[in-house]
């Protein structure tokens, strides 16, 4: 009996001799069995990102030392090597303002062109400048002849004045009148009166040589102007209107 026991023991040792240690701390009762204790085993040990990285490098030569910022200087190595030397190189400062100038130059004409351009198309078109202006010959019209012409979309009354009308109007005193005008400042010439055919009052076209003073007769509301074209009876307050016009031609005369 002693015998088959010395011999489980040297059997159990013998083994235990080619156990790895995990091995025998996963198996404590087979350490035990060989006399090693599982608690005063040292704790098994496993491979780890830090003793693999030891591993790796220390196989490959140690990497060289990186310089440091100081001992390189700026690193911004293109701003130093594209420089211009401005003092060391007059020709290409003048070359620069050349350029510059040029350029800015060109933006200000485009800039002008556009503001020239802008403002042009704001302003009237010349077919409307052209209706603003008219010229009438006049010479077909006799002395105590009315004409109508058309100017901005208005009639307009072109009286050729005998001598008794210039004279009959030169003669009625202020305080006869509603809308106090002399005749000499609604003429240019005495013998041709040019007045707006629209009535004061409300808008009407008068009637030429009709009316208690044988000028113009508003029928709408009864409205009398004489041969200056003055209100003198009747609720229009006003006169009739005088327009900007001269005379290029002795028998021309361009209104607007
Ligand atoms: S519109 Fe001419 S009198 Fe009234």
């Amino acid at each position: 009996m002693n015998a088959l026991r010395l011999a489980s023991r040297l059997s159990a040792r013998a083994s235990a001799q080619f156990l790895p240690r995990g091995a025998a701390a996963a198996n404590p009762a087979a350490a035990a069995a060989v006399g090693m204790r599982a608690a005063a085993l040292p704790a098994p040990q496993r491979p780890t990102a830090t003793n693999d990285s030891r591993r790796c490098y220390s196989a490959s030569p140690p990497a060289p030392k990186a310089p440091a910022l100081h001992e390189l200087g700026s690193v911004d190595h293109g701003f130093t090597d594209d420089r211009v030397d401005r003092i060391a190189e007059p020709e290409r400062r003048a070359f620069t303002y050349l350029l510059l100038s040029g350029v800015r130059f060109a933006y200000a004409s485009t800039a002008r062109v556009l503001v020239v351009k802008f403002v042009s198309s704001m302003s009237a078109s010349a077919d409307v400048l052209a209706l603003a202006s008219a010229e009438f010959d006049v010479s077909a019209v006799g002395p105590g002849k009315t004409i109508t012409v058309k100017w901005r979309g208005k009639p307009v009354f072109i009286r050729h004045r005998t001598p008794a009308e210039i004279a009959e109007c030169a003669t009625v005193p202020m305080s006869a009148l509603r809308d106090e005008e002399s005749d000499d400042d609604r003429v240019l010439k005495p013998e041709w009166l040019v007045v707006l055919g629209i009535c004061t009052h409300l808008g009407c076209v008068p009637i030429s040589g009709a009316g208690d003073f044988n000028g113009w007769f508003c029928p709408c509301h009864g409205s009398h102007y004489d041969v200056s074209g003055r209100i003198r009876k009747g609720p229009a307050p006003l006169n009739l209107e005088v327009p900007p016009y001269k005379f290029t031609d002795e028998a021309k005369i361009l209104i607007g």
